[in-house]
């Protein structure tokens, strides 16, 4: 089987430096090395809706910013389909099926979902919590089965959201005897420090809310005025450095490779060598965020580049988007059309069910 590989970014801002090594980076290596028959990169309006009813603004504003950082990260419109969730009504048709599958508390049982409701502080109960936000795995299930996608480039967050679309592909499968669901895998960040990039605080997450967030789109005085901002520990420059949650080190980890050293800091080969003088002591922090901002300058760069040319074409970003838009409801509709079969609610469709229903009536 080809592979159909799919993915989705809420579009509630631009995209930062998490995003690009918790996923973003993945995708442009499994488009470069071609393996699959389609490539599918949704922006999912609808599910940013879900916590944001009241911020349609927001919503729109950003489908657009995330569609300039995805070419501008190098995802390339003739190798991959862009759609907008909310213009495909057939996932929600399928959201509607797929909640009669999956159990109250089943919905939220899901850690990454009880977390969001948590940081959110709705009130104690939960009685603040949109019926819609509680059950947005069960559409992000749809989004994934309607193209019957087998590869997910995510972050490791959004795990739970693949184990719930697994469990309703088996339960449908085994509900209506049928295999027109495909179950699904993440690929996930080859280094495990990609997984979830702290923010530029030190807090878990990078996050928009948080306010903590090197964006794409950053230009090089905020960059570096962000890395200068950085938390670090302060020590007598002669003391040890700490390793243990120092964020610099965090991000070098997930961003910075030997030719990084031989450009900017002849000094040392390598990461290794670098921490392990850093750890005797001697090296200060403030030559480590010169580092730690070099590597970032010569990333960001290009992209920011190529995100100003695009900038200057929307209507062609706009048609990118319709026809693979449209392409993408066709798809949807497909596998809609075998999931109604298999359910037996096709109902003009099905010559037995009429031909049934006259013989009950007419005998
Ligand atoms: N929940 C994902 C996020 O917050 C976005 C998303 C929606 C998604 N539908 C998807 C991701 C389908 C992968 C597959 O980032």
């Amino acid at each position: 089987m080809k592979n159909i590989i799919l993915t989705a970014d809420r579009p509630t801002g631009k995209l930062h430096i998490g995003h690009y090594v918790g996923s973003l980076m993945q995708r442009v290596k499994l488009q470069n090395k071609g393996d699959y028959s389609e490539f599918i990169v949704m922006i999912a309006d609808a599910q940013a809706l879900t916590d944001n009813s009241g911020n349609i603004v927001k919503v729109r504003d950003n489908v657009l910013e995330v569609m300039l950082d995805y070419l501008a990260i190098g995802l390339d419109p003739n190798k991959i389909t862009f759609c907008i969730q909310s213009q495909i009504p057939a996932l929600s048709e399928l959201t509607t099926y797929y909640m009669n599958l999956v159990t109250l508390p089943r919905v939220l049982r899901n850690p990454t979902v009880k977390s969001e409701i948590s940081q959110k502080e709705y009130d104690k109960e939960g009685s603040g919590v949109p019926v819609g936000f509680a059950c947005y795995p069960i559409s992000q299930a749809a989004d994934i089965t309607a193209f019957k996608a087998n590869i997910i480039p995510v972050g490791d967050d959004q795990e739970p959201m693949l184990e719930q679309t697994r469990e309703i592909v088996r339960s449908f499968n085994r509900t209506y005897n049928t295999n027109v669901l495909v179950e699904c895998k993440a690929v996930l960040p080859e280094n495990a420090v990609c997984y979830r990039l702290p923010g530029l605080d030190g807090s878990a997450k990078m996050s928009k809310s948080l306010n903590n967030c090197i964006y794409l789109s950053d230009d090089e005085a905020t960059i570096k005025k962000k890395i200068n901002s950085m938390s670090s520990f302060p020590r007598n420059i002669d003391e040890p450095g700490i390793i243990e949650g120092n964020v610099m080190f965090t991000y070098l980890n997930a961003f910075a490779n030997d030719a990084h050293f031989s450009k900017y800091y002849p000094e040392f080969k390598n990461l290794d060598e670098l921490t392990n003088a850093y750890q005797k002591g001697g090296i200060g922090d403030g030559r480590i965020k010169k580092f730690l901002n070099d590597v970032m300058q010569e990333l960001l760069l290009p992209i920011r580049e190529r995100r100003c040319e695009f900038e200057k074409n929307i209507p062609m970003l706009i048609e990118i988007l319709n026809k693979g838009t449209k392409k993408a409801q066709d798809m949807a509709n497909e596998t809609l059309n075998e999931v109604k079969d298999a359910m037996g609610i096709n109902y003009f469709e099905d010559d037995k069910f009429i031909q049934d229903q006259i013989n009950k009536y007419n005998n």
